[in-house]
């Protein structure tokens, strides 16, 4: 067979031939899936890092080129041309929507932003101050409790009304959590109001609905912070198999209903290794403090024996740079004075990637700024408290996450995710 990879195993000699699949871009695959019939051995990955989990069409990346494209276009060039919006109806439909489809889809999902009365009482469950990660996870698994129905899909447009009703309904989510943790009662959506700015009215407006009043009138949210916080939405929409990503599918393996496998999602997205790096990247440049001590914490970050890393550096697939921290790079310089960035957080992030990039310690390993290095500053200006930074990250990846469960049921020969191991045990 030409098209093969032959395996040798050299205790008898025996060889085993694998087909190679060929995608429409990036590396080929060898096909395993009958690796342990035929060799009576597993193959071992750790962290799948040389593992093919799946067949897609919704996100292509190249790490070695910094290339990410949502259905095939650019991030780069949806971020500056569309809204956040079009990038959700980009990945649900697989081709960006007509003014009038954009108009509709707007619409839908602004009617489809509110709440069940009863689920508000979820929220009250938590005790005030808790993160508002453990509230969204839950919230997204209760959904499911009144949209049984949903387990029953069997047609496209039953799949994108499951779609459009979570992505519609996760920026209130978020919000409310947010409002509980602070002991604020909740501020209702209000459908005059885009996507965007809604949550933020979400977040901001006082009891009653109102913004806060300055001497000349109500305070608007300024057009700037709208398309600001529409970027960095659109930069988190969706990204290959990454852990989430890859829980959500796990799940969706089992036929559990969809919210639940968004609900995992959610939770696996929380881990500072993944979604949780955006927060914990602002409280590491606010406990570095200033530009002098930044080398003492990179020789920490160098040192095998301190546990210490660099949050917001590296990348399992970008060995070259992450081209969304490069649109949040160009971002913050449009900005700064604008939404009047934190120039001291500003100045230290700097100094950090000044340093590491020419260090042979982090040349050596390619690890590059990632979104979360960028993202931070950003949402500290437009007043985004660090517990909800992955909740914006949330908003952001829920139509990626849906977007990945509906291919996946989609796809035939599909088989419940049931992964083996190597025994060390007694
Ligand atoms: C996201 O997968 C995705 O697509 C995720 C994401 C998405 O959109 O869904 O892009 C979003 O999660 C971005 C990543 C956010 N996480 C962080 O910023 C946390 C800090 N970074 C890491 O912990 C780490 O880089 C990972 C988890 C991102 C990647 O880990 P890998 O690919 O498993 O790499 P590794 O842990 O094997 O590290 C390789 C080497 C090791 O050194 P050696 O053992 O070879 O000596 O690099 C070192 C690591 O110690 N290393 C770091 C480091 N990251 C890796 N050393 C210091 N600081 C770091 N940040």
């Amino acid at each position: 067979m030409n098209n093969s990879v032959t395996v040798i195993d050299n205790r008898t000699g025996k060889s085993y031939d694998f087909k190679i699949l060929n995608g429409t871009r990036g590396p080929s695959v060898v096909d395993i899936s009958s690796f342990y019939a035929d060799t009576g051995m597993f193959t071992f990955d750790n962290g799948y890092t040389s593992t093919a989990s799946c067949t897609s069409s919704i996100t292509f990346i190249d790490g070695a080129k910094g290339e990410l494209l949502y259905r095939g276009i650019k991030i780069e060039k949806l971020a500056e041309e569309n809204s956040y919006l079009d990038v959700c109806y980009l990945l649900l439909n697989d081709a960006l929507p007509s003014q009038e489809e954009s108009k509709k889809f707007d619409l839908e999902l602004r009617h489809r932003s509110f709440l069940h009365e009863e689920l508000l009482e979820l929220f009250k469950a938590f005790p005030s101050g808790s993160h508002p990660m453990a509230t969204l996870s839950a919230a997204a698994a209760a959904l499911s409790t009144f949209h049984f129905n949903h387990l029953d899909m069997c047609n496209e447009s039953e799949y994108q009304t499951m779609a459009r009703r979570i992505v519609a309904k996760m920026p209130t989510i978020a919000a409310f959590a947010y409002r509980h943790s602070i002991g604020a009662s909740f501020i209702q959506p209000d459908i005059t109001r885009s996507y965007t700015e809604n949550f933020l009215y979400m977040m901001r407006a006082y009891p009653g609905g109102k913004m806060h009043v300055d001497p000349d009138g109500e305070r608007s949210i300024k057009e700037i912070e709208i398309k600001a916080l529409d970027t960095i939405f659109t930069l988190h929409a969706d990204h290959e198999q990454n852990a989430s990503t890859t829980s959500v599918r796990n799940v969706a393996s089992t036929g559990a209903h969809p919210y639940v496998a968004i609900s995992a999602g959610i939770s696996a997205l929380w881990g500072r290794a993944h979604g949780g790096a955006n927060e914990s990247v602002i409280k590491q440049l606010e406990m570095i403090g200033s530009v002098e001590n930044v080398d003492a914490f990179i020789s920490r970050a160098k040192d095998p024996e301190d546990e210490f890393r660099l949050m917001g550096f590296g990348h399992r697939v970008y060995k070259n740079f992450d081209p969304r921290a490069r649109v949040l790079k160009n971002l913050q310089v449009q900005l700064q004075d604008e939404l009047h960035l934190d120039s001291n957080l500003m100045q230290i992030a700097s100094k950090i990637e000044e340093i590491a990039l020419n260090d042979e310690y982090f040349v050596s390993r390619k690890l590059y700024p990632n979104i979360d290095f960028y993202s931070g500053v950003i949402l500290t200006a437009l007043k985004i408290p660090t517990s909800m930074f992955t909740p914006i990250f949330v908003i952001g990846r829920t139509v990626g996450w849906i977007s990945q469960w509906i291919e996946f049921k989609k796809s035939k020969g599909t088989k419940i995710a049931r992964p083996r191991q190597l025994y060390l045990g007694k």
